[in-house]
């Protein structure tokens, strides 16, 4: 098993992407503290992991409360006695408007979430992770994180903040062995993204623009979450690794 007795915390736990890796470290071993502001859908995410006789529990979190992210931390100390592996993955969509059509309230909401969110989850969990020793931060970042799309300001920028921002970290605590990375998924098969699913004349365009030409699985990204978390990528950090079925080169 490949993440054997660590411990790992997974905002947005609840979602697609965020449920899926937490099968998947909970299947190699790791001990899951699931975080989501959605209970319900975290807490049948531990029931799920428990089913599959893993060992998990669920912090109510939202994230862009720093209080609540340092209680998150901090219980996944007082629970299994150590931090090893931090996944900053909570985030939401953007609703397809101009910029100028934007609420600034939206622009808050969205920039606070995917953006914000990722920072607390560093400024709270990284103390932790010095005093282990070291350990792994993986943050979700996105394809339109790295490439600008109409219609889409906030996410754009909240996402292409988080490939910046793992930079940043992974050059500020590279030195106590803790290593940073991203990832970016394309078009994976979420709750996110149920509006573009319900647009009869985009989704044969919006489903198919990768090399692939198909959409790709929350499975999909947790294999390569998996991964930057564990030891087979001991000298990668600071990178964004694109999940997304050949859509940036598209
Ligand atoms: N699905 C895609 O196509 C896609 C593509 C690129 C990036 N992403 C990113 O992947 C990540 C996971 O999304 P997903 O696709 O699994 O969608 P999802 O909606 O299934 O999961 C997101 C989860 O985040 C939780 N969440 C939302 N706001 C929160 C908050 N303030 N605090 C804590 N939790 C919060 C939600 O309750 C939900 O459980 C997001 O960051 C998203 O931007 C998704």
């Amino acid at each position: 098993m490949r993440l054997q007795g660590k411990t790992a915390i997974i905002t947005g736990g609840g979602g697609g992407i965020g449920r899926a890796t937490a099968l998947l470290f909970a299947k190699e071993g790791a001990n899951i503290v699931v975080a989501d502001v959605n209970e319900e859908l975290g807490e049948e995410t531990v029931h799920l992991i428990r089913e599959q006789n893993g060992s998990a529990f669920f912090v109510k979190t939202d994230v862009t409360d720093s209080i609540q992210v340092k209680k998150m931390i901090d219980a996944a100390i007082s629970e299994f006695s150590a931090l090893d592996i931090l996944f900053n993955n909570a985030g939401i969509g953007n609703p397809e408007v101009k910029s100028t059509d934007l609420a600034e309230s939206e622009w808050d909401r969205i920039v606070d979430i995917n953006l914000k969110g990722v920072f607390l989850g560093i400024k709270h969990g990284v103390p932790e992770l010095i005093k282990a020793g070291g350990g792994v931060i993986i943050n979700t970042s996105s394809l339109l994180g790295l490439k600008g799309q109409k219609y889409v300001s906030a996410y754009n920028a909240s996402k292409g903040g988080v490939v910046l921002l793992t930079q940043n970290a992974a050059l500020e605590y590279g030195r106590h062995n803790i290593r940073v990375n991203a990832v970016a998924p394309g078009v994976i098969d979420t709750s996110i993204i149920d509006d573009w699913k319900n647009n009869e004349r985009k989704w044969p365009i919006i489903s198919s623009a990768n090399a692939l030409g198909r959409i790709g699985s929350p499975e999909e990204v947790a294999t390569a979450v998996l991964f930057l978390a564990s030891e087979e990528a001991s000298f990668i950090t600071g990178t964004t690794l694109s999940v997304d079925g050949g859509g940036l080169i598209f």
